[in-house]
C-alpha cells in the first residue's frame, strides 16, 4: 500500500475479531513506526504501554464511561500513550512560543502507528475518552495518559465506510 491507499483504507474500527490475535512480529513493526515518528527537538515525550490479556480488558473497561467505547473490550491489544517530560530544548520552545508540542508529538506517533497498522492489514481506533487515573493505575504509570489505541483484526463484515470530511475549500486556503 502506498500512503494514499493507507489514508483511504484506515478507519476507526469499532468491531474486532476477538478470536484473532495480533502476531508479535506485526506488533513490533507497528511499534517501530511509532518509534520512527518525528517529534519536537526529537524528544519523543511519550511512552507506549502494550496491554494484552487481562490488562487489555481492564484498560478497555476504563474507556467505557457514559456508554462510550464498548467495542474496546473486543480488541486483543490496547496501546496506551502516556506523556513524558519534555527534553530541555522542547520545554524552552514550548514555553517561549506558548505551544503544546507534546500533544502534537503524541498525535504524530499515533498517526504513524495507525497508518502502519493499516498497511499491515490490521485495524485501530484512537480513543480520547478514558479514565486517566484508572488507566495509569492498571499500567503502573505516574504520568498522564493522553491517548489509547485499540488494535486488532476487524470483524469480517466490518467494511470500509465512505469518509466524511471537510471539503477541500473548507480545509485549505491559498494566499
Ligand atoms: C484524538 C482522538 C480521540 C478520539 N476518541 C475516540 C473515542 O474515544 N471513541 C471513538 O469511538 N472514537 C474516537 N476517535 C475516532 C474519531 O471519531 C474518528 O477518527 C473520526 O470520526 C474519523 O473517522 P475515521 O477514523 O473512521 O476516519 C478519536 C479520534 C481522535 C483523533
Amino acid at each position: 500500500m502506498n500512503f494514499t491507499e493507507i489514508a483511504k483504507n484506515r478507519q476507526s474500527c469499532r468491531r474486532y475479531d476477538a478470536t484473532r490475535a495480533v502476531e508479535e512480529e506485526t506488533l513490533q513493526i507497528i511499534l517501530e513506526a511509532a518509534r520512527l515518528a518525528p517529534s519536537a527537538c526529537n524528544g519523543q515525550p511519550y511512552h507506549i504501554t502494550v496491554c494484552r490479556g487481562e490488562a487489555a480488558k481492564q484498560v478497555a473497561k476504563a474507556t467505557t464511561a457514559m456508554g462510550m467505547n464498548g467495542f474496546a473490550k473486543e480488541a486483543p491489544v490496547l496501546l496506551v500513550l502516556s506523556e513524558e517530560p519534555y527534553v530541555k530544548t522542547a520545554a524552552f520552545g514550548a514555553k517561549v512560543k506558548g505551544n503544546d508540542y507534546r500533544s502534537m508529538d503524541i498525535g504524530i506517533a499515533v498517526a504513524y502507528l495507525t497508518a502502519e497498522a493499516t498497511a499491515q492489514g490490521l485495524s485501530t481506533c484512537i480513543l480520547g475518552w478514558f479514565d486517566d487515573m484508572a488507566v495509569r493505575k492498571i499500567c503502573g504509570l505516574s504520568s498522564p495518559v493522553r491517548l489509547i489505541v485499540t488494535l486488532g483484526y476487524a470483524a469480517a463484515d466490518d467494511t470500509l465506510r465512505v469518509k466524511k470530511r471537510k471539503t477541500m475549500d473548507e480545509l485549505v486556503s491559498y494566499k
